[in-house]
């Protein structure tokens, strides 16, 4: 059974991965709009991972005795600026996830309640990954800085980009 706090908590992150979800969502179909069919493809595959990430959530919840709110979610930028700001949302809204996981886990330590924290611990190593794939793109569209062909190349190949910095890329 959780705990009022720790119920709390996570369905505050059930939002949270909600919003994610439709706000990846607005993304992807931005992109879809400006034909980066590549640059789509990956936000509405992100879109979907998020919507996993909360429904894992609502049925944990609803399976520790608590009751998983769906929340309503406010309405996301129809529009962005560029690619750039487009994907420097991205990793701001990623880094404000990690903390929110953080404060959760936090949470779970004070109720003593290491079942949930245990559960916790897959969103923590899911938040790396996110977080260093975000960057690994803002370094590469870093290195584009607007051109048009880098552009072009940026969205055949960004299914295919893992996490490594632009960096390392640079020496190969
Ligand atoms: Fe489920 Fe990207 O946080």
């Amino acid at each position: 059974m959780v705990s009022e706090k720790v119920e709390g908590a996570l369905n505050n992150q059930v939002r949270l991965e909600a919003e994610s979800s439709q706000f990846y969502l607005a993304m992807a179909s931005w992109a879809e709009t400006e034909g980066l069919n590549g640059v789509s493809e990956f936000l509405y595959t992100h879109s979907d991972e998020e919507r996993q990430h909360m429904l894992r959530l609502v049925r944990y919840i609803n399976e520790r005795g608590g009751r998983a709110v769906i929340p309503q979610l406010p309405k996301p930028p129809v529009t962005f600026e560029s690619m750039t700001q487009l994907f420097e949302n991205l990793l701001k809204h990623e880094i404000n996830v990690s903390e929110k996981i953080s404060e959760v886990v936090d949470i779970c330590l004070n109720e003593k309640d290491y079942i949930t924290h245990n559960f916790m611990q897959w969103y923590v190593a899911e938040q790396i990954e996110e977080e260093a794939l975000a960057r690994t793109i803002m370094d590469k569209l870093k290195l584009i800085d607007g051109d048009k062909g880098g552009l072009y190349l940026f969205d055949r190949d960004i299914a295919t980009i893992s996490v490594t910095s632009a960096a390392d890329e640079g020496k190969k």
